[in-house]
C-alpha cells in the first residue's frame, strides 16, 4: 500500500468517526430497577471505571456518589475541592454513561441524610452553581443540543434487567406511537409539575380532586399517588364486582398492601392535565400498567393513598404507555404516547 492510499484511508476513518459522534447528539442510558424499586442508572466511573448505580433526581439535586477514601482512591478520581453549599468533598472523574464518555463533578457528601441521595446523578433543578447537573455538563462537553431528556419505561419487573431508558438531549422518535407527537405540558409552581384538570375518572365515574392539584412523574417509585377517597371508592368498586381483593393501610406502622386477584375487571384511571396551549391532554393508566404481577400468581395494584393531597405523583410504572420529556430551563414536561412494542408483559 502506497502512502497515498494509507492517507485516504486514515482521512475516510477520521471522517467516519466524526460523523458517528457528529450525527448523534444523544446520550441514551438504560434503566434497572433497585432492591428498593428506585429507577437507577447503571455508570462506571473514575479510571477504574468503578461500576455503580445511580438514581435519577428531578428535583432540587446535585451529582453525588457516597464512597471510602479507599474507593475514592481505588477508583481514580480527582479531588477539586471542598462543596460547602452541597457539603461534601467535591471530585472529578470520567464516566461511562451510556452511550458516552464524560466528565462530571460530584460531592460525596459529609452527612448522609437518606439512602436516597447516596448515589445520584441531578436531571432536576439548579439553583447555585454549586450544584452539579447531569444534563448541564453533557451539554456544555457538546455531547448533546438540548437541555432536556426523555424517559420510558416498559416494565416494573425488578428482575428483568434493563427494562427502560432516559434518552438525554433529543428524544427517540420510534418510542412515540405513529401519528402522535411530543405536546408541551402547562408548567405548575416551582418544580417539574403541570395542573391537573380536577378530576379522576376511574372508568367512567368522576372522582373530585379538589382545584389547585398538580401532576408529577414519579422516577423513585412505581405507585400512583392519588386521594385517599379515590383509593376508597376503587376498593368499594371491587367488593361490588366480586373481585378478590387485598387492602390495608396503616398510616402509624407504614403497613401497606393492596393486592387483587385478577386484573380482567379493574378499569382504566385516567386524568386530564393541561397542555402549554391551554387545551386537555388525556392521561390513560390501564389495569396492566397500574398493577404488577406477583410470583404467587395475584397482582399488587401500584396506587398509594395521600390522606391529604394537592399533588398526584403519577409512578414510573405509568411511563410504559406514556414517553415523557423534562425541559430542564423551564421546569416543563414533554409527552407522548409511546409506541407499542411488545413488552415482556405477565400476559
Ligand atoms: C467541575 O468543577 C470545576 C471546578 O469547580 C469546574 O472548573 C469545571 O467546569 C466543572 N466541570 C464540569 C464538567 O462541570
Ligand atoms: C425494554 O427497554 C430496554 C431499554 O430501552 C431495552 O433494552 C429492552 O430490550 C426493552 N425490552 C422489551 C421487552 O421491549
Ligand atoms: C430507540 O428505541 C428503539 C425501540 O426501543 C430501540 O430499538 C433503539 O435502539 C433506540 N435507539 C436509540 C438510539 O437508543
Ligand atoms: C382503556 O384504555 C386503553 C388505552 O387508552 C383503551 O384502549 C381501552 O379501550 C380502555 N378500556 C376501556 C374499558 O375503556
Ligand atoms: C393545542 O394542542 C393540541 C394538542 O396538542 C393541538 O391539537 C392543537 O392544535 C393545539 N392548538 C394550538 C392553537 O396550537
Ligand atoms: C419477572 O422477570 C423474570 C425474569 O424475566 C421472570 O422470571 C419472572 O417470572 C417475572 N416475574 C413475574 C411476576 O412475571
Ligand atoms: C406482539 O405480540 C403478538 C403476540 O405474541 C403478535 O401477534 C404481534 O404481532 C406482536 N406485535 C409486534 C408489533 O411485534
Amino acid at each position: 500500500m502506497n502512502l497515498n492510499k494509507i492517507y485516504f484511508y486514515l482521512t475516510f476513518a477520521a471522517l467516519l468517526l466524526s460523523c458517528i459522534s457528529c450525527s448523534s447528539d444523544t446520550v441514551s442510558v438504560s434503566l434497572k430497577i433497585s432492591g428498593q424499586g428506585y429507577l437507577i442508572i447503571p455508570a462506571k466511573y473514575g479510571s477504574s471505571q468503578c461500576e455503580t448505580n445511580l438514581l435519577p433526581l428531578v428535583s432540587f439535586c446535585s451529582n453525588f456518589i457516597t464512597q471510602s477514601s479507599e474507593e475514592s482512591d481505588f477508583c481514580g478520581v480527582t479531588f477539586i475541592g471542598e462543596n460547602y453549599y452541597v457539603g461534601g468533598k467535591q471530585y472529578a472523574a470520567q464516566f461511562q454513561l451510556g452511550n458516552a464518555q464524560a466528565k462530571l463533578n460530584f460531592t460525596n457528601p459529609y452527612k448522609q441524610s437518606s439512602s436516597y441521595l447516596k448515589n445520584a446523578l441531578c436531571f432536576g433543578k439548579k439553583d447555585s452553581s454549586n450544584q452539579d447537573n447531569v444534563v448541564e455538563e453533557l451539554f456544555q462537553q457538546g455531547f448533546i443540543k438540548e437541555q432536556r431528556f426523555y424517559v420510558q419505561v416498559n416494565s416494573t419487573n425488578a428482575t428483568q434487567g434493563v427494562i427502560g431508558s432516559i434518552d438525554i438531549g433529543s428524544p427517540n422518535l420510534s418510542l412515540i406511537k405513529k401519528g402522535s407527537q411530543l405536546v408541551y405540558l402547562k408548567h405548575y409552581g416551582t418544580i417539574y409539575a403541570t395542573p391537573l384538570d380536577r378530576f379522576l375518572y376511574y372508568g367512567d365515574a368522576y372522582l373530585d380532586q379538589g382545584s389547585g392539584v398538580g401532576v408529577g412523574f414519579d422516577l423513585q417509585s412505581p405507585y400512583t399517588q392519588i386521594g385517599i377517597a379515590s383509593i376508597n371508592f376503587i376498593v368499594k368498586q371491587l367488593q361490588e364486582q366480586s373481585i378478590g381483593y387485598e387492602y390495608h393501610f396503616d398510616t402509624t406502622n407504614k403497613d401497606y398492601t393492596f393486592n387483587v386477584d385478577s386484573i380482567e375487571k379493574l378499569k382504566n384511571i385516567s386524568l386530564n392535565v393541561i397542555t402549554y396551549n391551554e387545551s386537555q391532554f388525556k392521561i390513560t393508566i390501564k389495569p396492566q400498567d397500574y398493577t404488577r404481577k406477583l410470583q404467587n400468581g395475584k397482582y399488587q395494584v401500584l396506587l398509594y393513598p395521600l390522606t391529604q393531597s394537592t399533588f398526584i405523583s403519577l409512578g414510573y410504572s405509568v411511563l410504559q404507555s406514556y414517553y415523557i420529556g423534562f425541559d430542564l430551563a423551564t421546569q416543563t414536561y414533554l409527552i407522548s404516547e409511546k409506541s407499542q412494542i411488545n413488552t415482556t408483559d405477565q400476559f
